[in-house]
């Protein structure tokens, strides 16, 4: 398993982004569970962010795309709001073991 963080890295509520493949990794923490979506967005394939580790909306309540202003449910990803209403961030599957993030598999 490849060690990405840990979960204390991310204020709650927050994302970070990490380096995964040719795309970054955004890790979402809630509480003590985390996600993790590849930062792409589904409808023009911007990345999200348009500064380091800005994913969230103000109340952290959505990961949010900076280009056009979708938004999407940070426990699955699915877009809830904007121009790609419906579809969903591309998921990485995250594994936490003694407070650290790795990647499953
Ligand atoms: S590229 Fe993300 S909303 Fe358009």
């Amino acid at each position: 398993m490849s060690h990405i963080c840990l979960v204390t890295d991310i204020q709650d509520g927050q994302a970070k982004a990490y380096p995964y493949k040719d795309r970054d990794l955004i890790v979402v923490r809630r509480g003590l569970n985390v996600y993790g979506y590849v930062n792409r967005c589904p409808h023009a394939g911007t990345d999200l962010n348009w500064q380091d580790d800005q994913f969230m909306t103000d109340d952290e309540q959505y990961l949010m795309c900076f280009t056009h202003g979708a938004l999407f449910e940070p426990e699955t990803g699915k877009c809830v709001a904007g121009p790609c209403a419906g579809a969903h961030l591309s998921e990485v599957s995250l594994e936490v073991e003694n407070g650290k993030v790795y990647l499953a598999g």
